[in-house]
């Protein structure tokens, strides 16, 4: 717990200068409010019985020295109000890079496991509540301290009982403010929490609108979404009931304060006891000490919010990236390509399964491996296991002789290229596509890299031609097109290794050669993996192996593994029987 304070207050020391001036004009625009009735009662009781020529010039000075007092004051206001906020804000982009650049380094099993939508709202949502906390609540805390004691003392200064009369309200307002600030919080809260499903209904629908208009299914979308519509009205009722009870509550309270005073001011100025000064006083100080009842109400739920935020916040703050650099790691020079598995077993964190045991497979150096197997028999596991995607929960993975954990992350993956069954594109241009595969590459370089994929023609048809902006997910390109977009990335990176994940999804024949094409011609003098779901593809492979959920079971040629008469040629028959239908 004091670790956690520590760490929060920690956030202030670059803006330290910040915070104290934002506490200094605080504390000095609160000090004002409280003078000016001091003033004015200095006036009413003292100055206007003066001689009337001393009193008017008194008068004078006094009226001017307000004035100014007034506009110090505002100055005070609009400083808390601009550079406060600025400094929540900036405590904000610091703790903003935090997280992100932690969510850059948290690993595949990491994201397996989150909604993106939630991880999102880490890094909107909850840091707003903290800024908006770290910034306001000090300033809040104090000027209401300094405004509630110092009128108190001031009041009590001047007339014991309508002091009590006075506050003798306030634990009644409180319990008030108190309830009616929760519920309407919580409503609020609610109101959040539904639009949060519409918003993800929404893009939900949106993603899938292609399937939705398939399935014709447009009635159903939109009677599911009038419910998620509704919910959020009835919630909005309820908060709205709640913000009218609130403000109407405090608003009555805050005037019946007002009357008692008045009532018992006027009983006590009768019985001689004070005078109507001081009762002009009295009210000119309701507001200073009501307000502090609110405000801290308010930072109350202020500071749940926020400290709620701020331990979600550190909850992914403290997740340690399960792969990271090993402390001796080293950078390998000269990548030529020796893959080994060594007694390799796998298992997803999550499932109690193994998906891979105790696989041996030695590869050479530009070898062209092709691996087959029934769905879900572990290919993409296995070859996700060479770039570190996921560790091994036992055995090791070599390359030219290195345990792949002794090895930078960086310099790892910088000498593996990967083609993946789904790829996916950002948005932005084609070039800006390509150019993913080496940040520093000239646009000659892309051209060429494009070339190589078969890319450069589908290309170069598109009007505006490698500008040509593709939607997110690279949705306006075929599955093909997708694919020697993500082909043209890997030559442009040129790594010794490659991995290529053959889309599940079937593209039609002459795609299939031009894709095809392309990755053989990638794949010279590279130590290749290719996962293959149309065995018509990998003919020509060095070596084909067939990966069951027993593990590898068939290893050969195309010829050695048909004379076998096994899997393969099980597999073989039926999609070629299945092609000549
Ligand atoms: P296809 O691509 O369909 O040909 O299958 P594949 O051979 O590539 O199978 P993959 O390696 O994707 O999956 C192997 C097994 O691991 C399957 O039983 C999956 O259900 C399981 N699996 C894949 N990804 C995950 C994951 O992130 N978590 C868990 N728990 N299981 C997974
Ligand atoms: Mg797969």
């Amino acid at each position: 717990m004091e670790h956690r304070w520590k760490k929060l207050l920690s956030y202030y020391k670059p803006f330290k200068k910040w915070l104290f001036a934002d506490l200094f004009f605080a504390i000095l625009g609160a000090a004002i409010t409280l003078v000016l009735p001091l003033i004015v009662r200095y006036i009413t009781t003292s100055v206007v019985y003066m001689q009337s020529k001393e009193s008017i010039q008194i008068i004078i000075k006094l009226s001017i020295a307000m004035f100014g007092l007034v506009l110090v004051e505002a100055f005070c206001n609009f400083f808390i109000a601009y550079y406060g906020h600025i400094m929540g804000a900036k405590i904000e982009f610091n703790m903003r890079n935090e997280i992100f650049s932690h969510y850059q380094k948290l690993s595949f099993t990491f994201y397996d496991n989150q909604k993106v939508g939630q991880l999102m709202s880490r890094v909107t949502n909850d840091l707003f509540e903290i800024s908006e906390l770290l910034h306001h609540g000090p300033e809040d805390v104090i000027i209401s301290i300094i405004k509630f004691v110092g009128s108190f003392i001031i009041l009590i200064s001047i007339n014991e009982e309508l002091t009590l009369v006075a506050f003798a309200f306030l634990p009644l307002m409180i319990i008030y403010a108190f309830y009616f600030n929760r519920k309407m919080k919580n409503a609020f809260k609610e109101n959040r929490a539904k639009i949060a499903d519409i918003n993800s209904q929404i893009e939900d629908n949106l993603s899938g609108i292609r399937v939705v208009k398939s399935f014709a299914n447009e009635d159903i979308e939109l009677e599911k979404f009038h419910e998620g519509n509704n919910r959020f009205v009835r919630s909005k009722k309820r908060s709205y009931f709640y913000m009218g009870g609130y403000h109407s509550g405090l608003g009555a309270l805050t005037t019946m304060i007002t009357i008692g005073v008045i009532s018992i001011g006027a009983l006590l100025i009768s019985k001689k006891t004070i005078e109507v000064t001081d009762l002009i006083t009295f009210l000119l100080y309701i507001n200073n000490f009501t307000e502090p009842v609110k405000k801290l109400i308010n930072f109350t739920e202020q500071f749940q919010n926020g400290w709620s935020g701020y331990e979600r916040f550190l909850e992914i703050m403290d997740i340690q990236p399960d792969i990271k650099d090993a402390k001796d790691a080293i950078n390998m020079k000269d990548v030529k390509g020796n893959i080994e598995f060594e007694n390799v077993t796998f298992r997803y964190e999550e499932s109690n399964e193994e998906v891979l045991n105790q696989i041996n497979l030695k590869v050479k150096e530009g070898e062209y491996i092709a691996l087959v197997g029934s769905s879900g028999a572990g290919k993409t596991t296995l070859c996700s296991l060479i770039p570190r995607f996921y560790d091994v929960t036992g055995g090791k993975i070599q390359i030219d002789g290195t345990d792949i954990r002794r090895i930078k992350l960086k310099n790892l993956r910088d000498n593996i290229g990967i083609v993946q069954q789904d790829v996916y594109l950002f948005a932005g241009t084609i070039m800006d596509n390509i150019r993913y595969g080496k940040p520093s590459a000239t646009d000659k370089e892309i051209v060429m890299a494009a070339k190589n994929a078969n890319a450069h023609d589908f290309i170069m048809s598109f009007p505006n031609g490698y500008d040509t902006d593709i939607g997110q997910r690279g949705i306006k390109l075929s599955g093909g097109q997708k694919q020697r977009l993500s082909i043209a990335r890997v030559f442009l990176k040129n790594p010794p290794i490659l991995i290529f994940d053959e889309a599940t999804s079937a593209l039609d024949n002459e795609s299939e050669r031009v894709v095809q094409e392309s990755l053989e011609k990638l794949a010279k003098n590279r130590t290749t993996f290719v996962i293959a779901h149309r065995l018509s593809t990998i003919r020509n492979a060095q070596k084909i192996i067939v990966l069951t959920e027993n593990g590898i079971e068939e290893k050969g040629t195309h010829e050695e593994l048909l004379a076998k008469r096994g899997i393969y040629e099980g597999l073989y028959n039926m999609q070629f029987k299945s092609r000549i239908q």
